[in-house]
């Protein structure tokens, strides 16, 4: 058989395949999220996130130290607040002693170079487990939004890198934008989490923050799964508004969003490879359907692949120690 053209070629050995891909993993792609608890010594297993942790903040100093040697240059800070400081104005997300403002402050005196970016919504600190404040059963945009700059003001003050919005209220990028100038930290980044969408693959993270709603769901601000076209109006009024970075989340089941965000914008684009798609994978390896390592990294590739120029991702230094 004469064939012109034979694409087997390219695929005959090891280092012909290492040579021509097209898409390569690097420590400088990974975000990676922590989980952080009130108290000394404490290092509590996930139970729906076998091998990931909830770690006091002297725990987790260490764990920064360790990513940065790793070559990780970015955390991403949730924090477990204690029930009794929870209601329903979310004031302790903007407490200047809080957990998370403790938080930043320790690890930028640590690790000072270490990228801190922080999560901005008020489900770990709100009564009803709801991102927004709740009146008469519904989640109030505006008086949100005006929480939401008081606790991205306050983590810039503690010395946060990047505030990472995911509540999904409209017109908080702008609000947080002008809250930050107004404040003096236009040094302070915006990563966006622009196309959310109310997925069930969140499960596992709100056990991690005991941070579940209280009551009804999240589809009144997170995106319907059914749409695509939405996702890109999401973004570009983020980046109008000034998001530095842009997030697509979750990843896996998004994997076509993400494409189409990077083709529609200029800014960088993220992906959250969320904790239920974390579970997934433990879940599979645990049964012995499928290979832990391989997975992981098809998984991470392909979400690199369709677009992704970070990845918020709780298998960062598993891939970072693959990858050698
Ligand atoms: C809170 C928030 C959530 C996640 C990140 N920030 C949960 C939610 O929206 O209910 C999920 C992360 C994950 O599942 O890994 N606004």
């Amino acid at each position: 058989m004469y064939l012109q053209r034979r694409n087997r070629i390219l695929r005959k050995s090891p280092a012909i395949r290492s040579m021509i891909a097209e898409t390569r993993l690097s420590p400088d792609d990974f975000i990676v999220p922590l989980f952080i608890d009130e108290g000394a010594g404490i290092k509590t297993e996930i139970p729906s996130m076998p091998g990931y942790y909830r770690n006091s903040l002297d725990n987790t100093v260490k764990e920064v130290k360790e990513l940065w040697s790793m070559g990780l240059k970015s955390v991403l800070l949730f924090i477990k607040c204690s029930d009794e400081l929870k209601d329903n104005t979310g004031k302790e997300a903007w407490n200047s002693d809080g957990l998370m403002q403790r938080s930043i402050k320790a690890i930028k005196d640590a690790v000072p170079e270490m990228l801190v970016m922080t999560d901005v919504a008020l489900d770990p600190y709100s009564s009803y487990g709801h991102d927004g404040i709740v009146e008469n059963g519904q989640i109030v945009n505006d008086i949100t939004v005006e929480a939401l700059v008081k606790m991205s003001v306050s983590h810039a003050q503690s010395g946060a890198d990047f505030v990472a919005p995911s509540d999904m209220m409209d017109g908080r990028i702008g609000a947080i934008r002008k809250g930050l100038e107004g404040s003096g930290f236009s040094n302070t980044g915006i990563m966006s989490y622009s196309a959310k969408y109310a997925s069930c693959f969140y499960g596992p993270f709100r056990d991690a923050l005991d941070s579940a709603p209280g009551f009804g769901d999240k589809k009144t601000y997170q995106m319907d799964y059914s749409n695509r076209v939405e996702a890109i109006r999401e973004t570009l009024m983020d980046v109008e508004e000034g998001a530095d970075i842009v997030m697509v989340k979750p990843a896996l089941s998004y994997l076509d969003i993400i494409r189409e965000v990077k083709n529609s914008v200029s800014v960088p684009v993220s992906a959250y490879n969320i904790s239920g798609e974390y579970a997934m994978i433990k879940a599979a390896a645990k049964m012995g359907w499928i290979n832990e390592e391989k997975a992981i990294m098809e998984t991470l590739t392909s979400i690199k692949r369709a677009g992704a120029d970070l990845i918020a991702t709780y298998f960062a230094k598993d891939a970072v120690r693959i990858l050698g």
